[in-house]
């Protein structure tokens, strides 16, 4: 305890007694590991954010759609959201029932369209031709919107989906036309929706998100619910010690902003939220194997298993993950970790200051559980890794094997084939 090398695993007793390179030797290396006590937590969490009565939480299940992953958050109470037809079909399959999936489209086919249809799940548009389209499959039908209310932010500006420059929702000078179409069509708009991005710290952001888009709310009548997205942050840099987000204060504000709400249009409507990474990063380490030490010019490497066709976001958005090293070095020096990817930008972090690592050694980069094995790929004919879990009674459960070479090849055929 209190060793850097493990300091925050160990401070959650993550691995509960199961050692990272007993792991690693068991189902591969690199390996996503889930630490199921910390997910139901988070869960936990969110669900107790507000005290107002009709608050339901849909996962965003685009952040990590294991089924076994989505079977605990269907224990935990929470409901999901989807993306594509491929969530709303792992979602059924996790034993979520159709009014319990919101599906937000974005740019999607007829066909797409018809499938969450014919699933009789809730979809929400994000466009005035999207409307028409839904208004000529389901006249009459339910559907819900998705609105820009001028107010974006995000970790990084690849995530940031509202505001000015986004590709995302509808704007409320078009909310005339909107009521047009919603006519000609007889369709009934139960709820408008909107995810400013991803990743706040602080919640005066997301409250002043939540506020504009109430006041395109009151355009309309009878609205069954408001869902005000996403973006709850986590903090990255635990080693550290990066405060939490303050869900205790945000919560108090949402309260009040609902309340304030229901006294005015005069019903108490639903309010959803849409939480992706607060309920799925803390609770995954992916462990690595280095294999290579070597100094180029100024710079010390680790190079490992790690690439970033296994984890993704420090190349996609230079995002920070803390690393821990299993092993007992106490000098502690500044190296470059990358991973066994055929590209320069192949880092998993850059001059980062980490206990000494040698030939052999398993690593842990942390809060990998949002946007990782969901973003992996095959990338240079790698294997993705396997998942498992640790159960609350400590066992370990595989909950994804790792790819097979012939994994490779499915769907492709040769010349001759
Ligand atoms: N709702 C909608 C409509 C979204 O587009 C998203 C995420 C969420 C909810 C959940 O957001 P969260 O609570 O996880 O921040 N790959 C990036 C993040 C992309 C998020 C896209 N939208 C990353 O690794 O940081």
């Amino acid at each position: 305890m209190g060793k850097i090398n493990t300091k925050v695993t160990d401070s959650v007793n993550f691995f509960m007694g199961n050692k990272p390179a007993d792991l690693t030797a068991k189902y591969g290396s690199p390996l996503y590991v889930y630490n199921e006590k910390i997910l139901r937590e988070r869960c936990r969490d969110i669900k107790n954010l507000v005290t107002y009565p009709h608050f339901s939480i849909n996962y965003s299940a685009k952040a990590n759609s294991n089924l076994a992953f989505l079977e605990i958050v269907r224990e935990e109470g929470l409901n999901v959201d989807a993306m594509s037809p491929g969530e709303i079909f792992v979602e059924l399959k996790a034993g979520f029932k159709p009014e319990q999936i919101f599906y937000i489209s974005n740019n999607v086919s007829k066909e797409e369209m018809q499938f969450a249809i014919d699933h009789n799940i809730t979809i929400s548009v994000d466009s005035l031709s999207q409307l028409e389209q839904y208004g000529q499959l389901n006249p009459g039908g339910k559907v819900a919107a998705r609105f820009n209310g001028g107010i974006g932010a995000g970790h990084h500006e690849k995530v940031v989906t509202a505001g000015k420059k986004t590709k995302f929702a509808i704007n409320p000078e078009n909310i005339p036309e909107f009521k047009e179409i919603l006519k000609k069509y007889d369709l009934k708009l139960v709820g408008i929706n909107q995810h400013i991005g991803s990743l706040f710290m602080d919640g005066s952001k997301y409250v002043e998100g939540v506020k504009a888009i109430l006041h395109i709310a009151k355009e309309f009548d009878n609205l069954e619910f408001v869902d005000l997205g996403g973006g709850f942050g986590i903090p990255y840099e635990k080693l550290n010690d990066q405060p939490r987000l303050d869900l205790a204060s945000l919560g108090k504000e949402l309260d009040e902003v609902f309340k304030e709400f229901a006294a005015e249009y005069g019903r108490e409507i639903t309010f959803k939220v849409e939480p992706g990474r607060y309920i799925s990063a803390e609770c995954s380490v992916l462990l690595g194997t280095v294999h290579a030490i070597k100094h180029n010019h100024e710079d010390k490497y680790a190079g490992t298993d790690i690439g970033f066709n296994v984890l993704q976001r420090p190349i996609m958005y230079d995002s920070h993950h803390d690393i821990e090293v299993y092993n007992d070095s106490e000098k502690i020096e500044d190296i470059t970790v990358v991973g066994n990817i055929c590209e320069s930008g192949d880092i998993i972090a850059k001059h980062r200051m980490c206990p000494e690592m040698h030939v052999g050694d398993t690593i842990g980069v942390l809060d990998a559980g949002a946007y990782g094995y969901c973003m992996a790929s095959n990338y240079n004919n790698r294997l993705r890794p396997a998942e498992v879990l640790i159960r609350e009674n400590g066992e370990v459960q595989l909950i994804r094997e790792k790819d097979k070479l012939e994994d490779l090849l499915k769907g492709m055929k040769g010349l001759n084939d």
